[in-house]
């Protein structure tokens, strides 16, 4: 069996966080070209997406990550009215970016299949119900799922991240060597804030005991940042695959990362 390698496209690295729903096709396509350099090296690959201005800014202000408010005075949106409405919206802008990243595959050859998490997920945190080996099994292809909107048996709905569905990705599917988290605009975790770091703040080798700048911008993200990636990079770690943070605006950098070459960027430690 191939080795398997798991990529999280960062949703900030994938689009233009400002802007709603304004996709990065520039690093869009750049990822797709490492992952196809993979696949010729025999790596499986399993490739997943963030939200970015897709999903996020709606979320935020709809509080979806919160469930469902019945009790809470939202004041109306142009396009949406209701929590209820702005679940399917998110639903709807994370099918759309899913789509221009299925696109970019399949307009370089790759053959792709995807895994909506609100068709198959249930629940928020990486202990979520869903049937991973299952619904992964075609081990020939590449299967990417995102962050999603998912029905919950409390609060009725919630956000289950892409840090989270790694983890389970990579607890599950048989034969996983390396998680890879591509992240915009750092090239991995920092002793200082990005803005203040220099070169020599990289922190090279991260385990949870150790002191770090979490990036979190809570202004856009419903879900948790650099941190919650360091937190679910460690749990992932524990069980033996390496796992790193790398800047995914270097593509070669990424490459080497996937395919286990040593490269500029944060690998995580379980202890
Ligand atoms: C968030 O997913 C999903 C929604 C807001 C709908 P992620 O947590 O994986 O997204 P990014 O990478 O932070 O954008």
């Amino acid at each position: 069996m191939d080795d398997c390698i798991v990529i999280k496209f960062g949703g900030g690295l994938i689009t233009d966080k400002s802007t709603m729903c304004t996709p990065n096709n520039e690093v869009i396509d750049s990822l797709v070209n490492v992952v196809a350099d993979c696949l010729e090296h025999n790596l499986r690959v399993i490739v997943v997406h963030g939200a970015g201005s897709f999903g996020h800014l709606r979320a935020k202000y709809w509080k979806l990550n919160q469930g469902y408010l019945p009790d809470y005075d939202f004041a109306p949106q142009d396009d949406c009215q209701t929590q209820e409405e702005a679940v399917s919206l998110v639903r709807k802008e994370m099918l759309t970016l899913n789509q221009i990243v299925l696109d970019a595959f399949s307009k370089s050859g790759i053959d792709t299949y995807k895994l909506p998490p609100h068709e198959w997920a249930r629940n928020t945190g990486s202990d979520f119900e869903g049937d991973i080996i299952h619904l992964f099994q075609q081990n020939n292809l590449v299967g990417i799922t995102f962050g999603d909107v998912v029905d919950c048996d409390e609060g009725v709905f919630g956000i289950l991240s892409g840090d989270d569905l790694v983890v389970r990705i990579c607890q599950d599917i048989p034969n996983v060597k390396r998680l890879i988290f591509a992240v915009k605009g750092v090239d991995g975790i920092l002793k200082r804030p990005p803005e203040l770091a220099d070169e020599s703040d990289l922190i090279k080798r991260w385990s949870p005991s150790i002191e770090y700048s979490g990036v979190h911008n809570s202004e856009i993200d419903v879900t948790g940042g650099i941190g919650l990636k360091a937190i679910r990079g460690s749990e992932v770690a524990a069980g033996g695959v390496d796992v790193f943070i790398i800047n995914g605006e270097e593509p070669q950098r990424l490459l080497d990362a996937c395919k286990g070459i040593s490269t500029r960027g944060t690998q995580i430690f379980a202890d």
